[in-house]
């Protein structure tokens, strides 16, 4: 099976991918290539994190290779936390915490709508080519559920009743930002016909 670098340190992501991509694409983590960096995230756009970790992976171990860089934009926030949804409530926080911390800042608002959006950069034969994914949705009051990672507990995707943590892997690896992302890359790669070689 042909293989492809996702740089990323996140094993959710990972776990997320591999399910999505299974029978396409045998997936590597950076761990697997053998890169324990943390790969500098300093854009202000989501495309333009996920460029740079894909970048950074390509100079510095010659793979084709893609990235990703995913947030949540609230209405009622003007798009925060977006591009800074990992350190919403600080540097070095938890999951928790930046849930947390946006249930307590809406907790006022009538208007709940948020999206979780998400940017893939593949680095493939010198070129560069962009994915994008969104889901839309609302913000509830509380935590429920135990699946999945990051919002997932506090974000109800349109059209159902649960949050992403009450849907489970299955459904939410067929609906997500991600996922749609994610089935434009593999339609991009299948159509090439000549996906990456390690
Ligand atoms: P990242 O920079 O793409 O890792 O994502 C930034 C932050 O967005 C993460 O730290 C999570 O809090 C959140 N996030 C990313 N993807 C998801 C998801 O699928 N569900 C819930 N939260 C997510």
């Amino acid at each position: 099976m042909k293989k492809l670098v996702f740089a990323t340190n996140n094993n959710h992501k990972i776990k997320e991918m591999k399910a999505i991509l299974s029978g396409s694409f045998e997936i590597l983590s950076l761990s697997d290539i053998n890169c324990f960096e943390e790969i500098a995230e300093t854009s202000d756009t989501l495309a333009g994190n996920a460029e740079q970790k894909a970048n950074w992976i390509k100079d510095n171990f010659q793979v084709d290779c893609f990235a990703d860089d995913t947030g949540l934009e609230v209405e009622y926030l003007g798009g925060a936390p977006g591009v800074y949804s990992a350190r919403y409530a600080g540097e070095n926080v938890s999951y928790s915490d930046n849930n947390e911390k946006l249930l307590k800042n809406l907790q006022s608002a009538t208007n709940r709508k948020a999206a979780f959006k998400t940017v893939i950069c593949l680095k493939l034969d010198g070129e560069t080519y962009f994915f994008y994914g969104e889901v839309q949705g609302k913000i509830i009051e509380e935590n429920r559920g135990t699946s999945g990672f990051g919002y997932d507990p506090i974000f109800i995707p349109e059209g159902y009743n649960l949050t992403f943590a009450e849907l489970g892997d299955s459904i939410k690896n067929e609906i997500s930002h991600r996922a749609k992302a994610t089935k434009k890359l593999i339609e991009f790669l299948s159509s090439r016909n000549e996906p990456s070689d390690l």
